[in-house]
């Protein structure tokens, strides 16, 4: 099942921070810091930054994306953003269905799946959220609603090599309770398989799941260990070049201990 050598990747959530200075800054600050024995690294921007972070990223290992889009393709809807803007602006990805967007501005797995389509048909890679709540875990249905987010938000979708599954469990989200890596990679390997009956056994083999949800550097190693967490989506600590950049070098023990 999970001899299948899949990269690694490190996704830095911004949410609603950073200037667009701000942004360039951290770009210019942190592409030298990354080498090419490091795992990939993309950055989930505000709108606002995605054109300068870019093109402060041309020539570097970082990637810069989105944190969310709209559904069509254009059209009247005041505020909205659209895949093909994400992508003109130089956007190469887009993080959809995080629990924020769920929670807050109550999207629904229907209209999660809409905006990935779109997202996929726009060339964009997907970073997909999902993951339960602590009611939902304590009443012992968290395998019943990851089954059901993935196969709502993935109804209709048969190309899976440009969708990233990010587990989130939403009690961990900022609340600096981190799954153990015990739990991350039993819903890893829960998703893996769900995907593999689903879809099929190399689709499942290949899609790279990431876990999210108050990692830090000091618990980034031992989430990379399990053998199906491909990566890691963070969210607080991607906001200083110090601390994410040792998330990233998270293999280099020398990284530990002399901070936070
Ligand atoms: P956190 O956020 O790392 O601050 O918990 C993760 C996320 O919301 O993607």
């Amino acid at each position: 099942m999970n001899e299948m050598k899949r990269s690694k990747i490190v996704i830095g959530n911004w949410k609603m921070y950073k200037t667009i200075e701000e942004s360039v800054a951290f770009v210019e600050e942190l592409s030298p810091l990354i080498s090419d024995q490091d795992p990939m690294v993309y950055l989930a921007v505000p709108f606002t930054s995605i054109k300068p972070a870019s093109e402060a990223a041309k020539d570097t290992q970082i990637v810069i994306g989105a944190q969310n889009m709209n559904d069509a393709s254009e059209g009247a809807f005041t505020g909205e953003v659209a895949g093909q803007m994400l992508v003109n602006a130089g956007a190469k990805f887009v993080i959809l269905g995080h629990s924020e967007r769920r929670i807050f501005f109550k999207e629904t797995n229907e209209f999660i799946n809409k905006k990935v389509k779109r997202a996929l048909e726009e060339g964009l890679r997907v970073v997909l959220c999902i993951g339960e709540n602590l009611t939902e875990r304590e009443e012992g249905k968290t395998h019943s609603v990851l089954e059901t987010q993935i196969k709502e938000c993935l109804a209709d979708v048969n190309q899976l090599e440009n969708v990233i599954l990010a587990y989130e469990p939403i009690w961990a989200i900022g609340s600096h309770q981190t799954a153990t890596p015990e739990i991350a990679q039993e819903a890893h390997f829960f998703c893996r398989e769900f995907i593999a009956q689903n879809w099929n056994q190399e689709q499942a083999n290949q899609l790279m799941i990431q876990y999210g949800g108050s990692v830090k550097p000091e618990n980034a190693k031992a989430l990379l260990e399990q053998p199906d967490i491909d990566g890691l989506l963070v969210g607080g600590a991607s906001l200083s070049v110090e601390v994410f950049s040792k998330i990233i070098h998270y293999q280099s023990d020398l990284n530990l201990g002399n901070h936070l």
